[in-house]
């Protein structure tokens, strides 16, 4: 089902543009955001080829929508498909939302109602992407301030029905499974779980600001002790996943996030000779 994992990654950022591009740095993979590339020609594409020479690259994207009940935008498919065909990246991945509706963007990654109907039409939109790109892609679940009064299942049970039903592979963000679980009050744990081993293709790692009673996904902090814990439950519950470090504001020096992954790759060790043991 899932392809072996290519190991320890970071979410590439243009603050490190220069870092990246003046020697090989200690990663296996990077993650580019797909909607800074989509565009004819100049520095943007010409820094995706140079990064593409040396590293995997895996295609992240923000603008795919695939939970509106407006039709995908045809226009971005053939942006994403022309993106595929340059990068050959690892995998395609975007987000299990909706980030607007009536040809309205929020620019925001909205949550969906967990309905039969919502499942339906995601699972109608992504295997039209999946035709048109010719392969599974990753969705990944987003962390939420609010619950739809029609969701009839939990959210763990909605992406493992998306998952299932619609033949395609996931993207865990670890950070966003802790911050929902605070701000709707459950068992992280529980989240985890549910999730289908076999489809879990790559987590995210990432920091959010805790205000206490609730938690905003920031992505502008180092990642916490709590999601490392999570981190090291999700290791021992699918094994080999590749892992990355996702930070989009309050950009560090490069050297912080190559500590973070070190951390990250420390876990992932601890976790795998842990089950080598039990077993
Ligand atoms: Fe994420």
């Amino acid at each position: 089902m899932k392809t072996p994992s290519p190991g320890f990654g970071l979410g590439l950022r243009p603050d490190h543009y220069a870092d990246f591009l003046d020697c090989r740095q200690p990663v296996d993979w990077l993650e580019l955001i797909s909607e800074n590339y989509m565009v004819p020609g100049g520095k943007p594409l010409a820094m995706l080829d140079a990064i593409r020479a040396d590293y995997p690259v895996a295609l992240h994207g923000v603008s795919l929508s695939i939970g509106s009940t407006d039709p995908l935008d045809r226009a971005y498919l053939a942006q994403l498909k022309q993106l595929h065909r340059r990068v050959e990246p690892l995998w395609v991945s975007d987000h299990l939302c909706w980030t607007g509706v009536a040809g309205k963007n929020s620019h925001d990654l909205l949550p969906l109602p967990y309905s039969e109907e919502a499942l339906k039409l995601v699972v109608a939109h992504v295997r039209q992407v999946q035709d048109l790109l010719g392969e599974r892609i990753l969705l990944e679940n987003v962390s939420s301030y609010l619950e739809f009064a029609d969701s009839v299942m939990p959210e763990w049970d909605f992406v493992r029905a998306v998952a299932e039903e619609a033949d395609c592979l996931l993207l865990l963000d670890v950070n966003n499974i802790y911050v929902s679980s605070v701000n709707h009050g459950y068992d992280a744990r529980d989240y985890l779980r549910a999730m289908p081993a076999n489809r879990v293709q790559q987590i995210h790692l990432a920091g959010h600001h805790d205000h206490g009673d609730y938690i905003v996904d920031t992505h502008d902090h180092p990642v916490c002790e709590a999601v490392w814990a999570l981190y090291a439950d999700a290791c021992r519950q699918f094994g080999e996943v590749a892992a990355m470090i996702e930070r989009d504001d309050h950009i560090p020096p490069l050297a912080e996030l190559l500590a973070e992954l070190d951390r990250a790759r420390a876990i992932a060790a601890r976790a795998a000779s842990e089950t080598r043991a039990v077993a």
